[in-house]
């Protein structure tokens, strides 16, 4: 049975409705000063975007492991194969838009004390749906921005689509030689410092943690919620599925992020909750 958590005590979901759940978040969102959002790929899955995990999510179809850093740069033809992925993943998500849990996170910057948006996620859908750039940490980074390995030359996603579409080979960096790559982080390699080293500060000095649509499995990324707690702030998760950090909670939904972010910023913005 799906369980929603306040306060620390367990109420069988009969007597809370999505709605209640959502004027509990928003409870928690008035009266926090330094908000911090954290998002996994649940919060994209109802633009259209695969998560990783669910049923026929991507590593249902993927192997990680052919996917990884260390295969990537050990060969063309591991190359060959990373690329034949993002050409399929580039078209699958082009014409994706956000979902009402991005316009309601995006809401929260006027409603709410939001200081950050903290995303494993890479499909940049938190800016278009109105966050501002300088608010989203994106510790994954992006999948529209391709770089050489070695200058960090830019390259356009859209060339070296074009060049896919033609069964051409992706070049390497015309300035320097090195290997062109998505700034995407793969499995093997490390996170962009800056970006990690200014996340965690966020997360440690925030009142309120508010995780949505990850399963928390995956680190470093996992162990912010994790420094938040530890640093003093609630935590609250809104997730489909159980996950491992549930455990230390203040708040659990078992939901849908688009329904209860839609009902929770609305209740923000009306206070009514
Ligand atoms: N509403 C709420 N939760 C959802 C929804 C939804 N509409 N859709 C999916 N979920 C939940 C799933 O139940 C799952 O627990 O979101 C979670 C997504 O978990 P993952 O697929 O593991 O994605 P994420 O946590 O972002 O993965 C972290 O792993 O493979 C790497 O780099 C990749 O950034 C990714 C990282």
């Amino acid at each position: 049975m799906k369980d929603f958590r306040y306060g620390g005590f367990a109420m069988s979901e009969k007597n809370n409705t999505g709605g209640e759940q959502a004027k509990a978040l928003a409870r928690l969102l008035a009266e926090s000063r330094d908000t911090v959002i954290f998002t996994g790929a649940g919060i994209s899955t109802e633009s259209g975007l695969a998560d990783f995990r669910s049923p026929g999510g991507i590593w249902d179809r993927f192997d990680p492991e052919d996917l990884s850093y260390p295969r990537f740069i050990s060969s063309a033809e591991s190359r060959h194969r990373y690329w034949k992925f993002y050409q399929q993943y580039w078209l699958e998500a082009m014409d994706v838009e956000p979902n009402r849990a991005h316009f309601a996170v995006a809401r929260l910057e006027k409603s709410a004390n939001l200081t950050a948006v903290v995303t494993q996620n890479i499909d940049g859908l938190h800016q278009k749906a109105g966050n501002g750039p300088e608010k989203v940490y994106e510790l994954h980074g992006n999948m529209w921005e391709v770089r050489c390995l070695s200058c960090s030359e830019l390259y356009p996603w859209e060339d070296i689509l074009a060049l896919l579409e033609e069964d051409k080979e992706v070049h390497n960096c015309e300035r320097c030689g090195g290997l062109l790559k998505p700034t995407t982080i793969s499995f093997g390699q490390s996170l962009p410092e800056n970006v990690l080293r200014e996340a965690q500060e966020l997360c440690r000095n925030c009142d309120l943690l508010i995780c949505i649509g990850s399963s928390l499995v995956v680190y470093p990324a996992a162990s912010l919620p994790e420094q938040a707690k530890n640093g003093g702030a609630k935590l609250a998760i809104l997730n489909r599925e159980p996950t491992p950090l549930d455990r230390i909670a203040d708040l659990v939904i078992h939901g849908e992020a688009g329904e209860i972010m839609s009902w929770a910023a609305e209740a923000v913005e009306t206070n009514s909750f």
